[in-house]
């Protein structure tokens, strides 16, 4: 990793305003802040299951690498394990209680970080910027799981890896009760929805092909299954409908 100090930045990109299924929330435009949880997800001690699961989404990291919904920097110090000298970390995350322990904990680990305020729907970087995109335990949590994920896509290089660790919603009754509890859940855990399918939107989505995808024999009801793995970037030509002159009227 390069040894710059940990940057950040305040620019505030609004999320896009695209319409989806059910998972779709329709709070773009407000504000994401969760000080209380963001205070007790700090000071809990993460579960050392999680540990293998980190190192999986951050071993040999090279090149330039965005995580998206960096929470309070939980992944930092795996980053700077497994990433080579010369990587480049770059992170978004759009609650300020959240990014201020970021900040910290980078610091507090000399880790270097250009830290960000945005959304993951609406990513402040160009096309085709990193070699690897990571996220963990956030698109339970996005506003627009589609519009993020089509961010990620764009922001990937081709061949690029996008590499997840994500709770999904149960089979049978498992499932019935997430559907039940979710809404109640969203209100005491910042937003998170319990019973996203959010693998099967992973591995159906155009752009990427699944290279890896393993459910996890750990997690607590009500939040599990926990799923991880590896898309790959498809190498497909972007179309840039402002080139062809005529505008697309629906
Ligand atoms: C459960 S925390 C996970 C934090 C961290 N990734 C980790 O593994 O510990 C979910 C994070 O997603 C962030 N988040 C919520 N909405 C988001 C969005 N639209 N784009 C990016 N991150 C978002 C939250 O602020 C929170 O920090």
């Amino acid at each position: 990793m390069s040894d710059s100090p940990v940057s950040s930045s305040d620019q505030h990109e609004q999320g896009s305003d695209h319409q989806h299924d059910h998972d779709h929330d329709h709070d773009h435009d407000h504000e994401i802040a969760h000080p209380i949880f963001a205070t007790l997800y700090d000071l809990a001690p993460e579960s050392r299951l999680l540990a293998p699961h980190r190192e999986y989404l951050t071993r040999d990291l090279s090149g330039r690498l965005l995580e998206v919904g960096c929470g309070n920097g939980e992944l930092f110090p795996f980053v700077a394990e497994g990433g080579d000298d010369d990587l480049e970390y770059h992170a978004i995350e759009p609650d300020p209680y959240m990014r201020r322990r970021a900040v910290r904990n980078a610091r507090e680990g000399e880790v270097a970080v250009d830290l960000r305020d945005a959304r993951a729907e609406s990513l402040p970087y160009p096309d085709d910027a990193f070699d690897v995109v990571v996220s963990s335990l956030v698109f339970c949590t996005v506003q627009d799981a589609e519009a993020a994920l089509s961010e990620v896509a764009r922001v990937l290089k081709p061949d690029g890896e996008f590499r997840f660790l994500e709770h999904v919603r149960a089979d049978g009754w498992r499932g019935a009760g997430q559907d039940a509890l979710t809404p109640l859940w969203k209100g005491v855990a910042a937003g998170c929805h319990l019973n996203r399918n959010t693998v099967d939107r992973f591995v159906g989505h155009e752009a990427f092909e699944a290279v890896d995808v393993d459910r996890l024999e750990f997690g607590l009801f009500p939040v599990t299954p926990i799923v991880r793995g590896t898309l790959r970037r498809r190498r497909t030509e972007r179309v840039d409908l402002s080139a062809l002159g005529t505008p697309f009227d629906p």
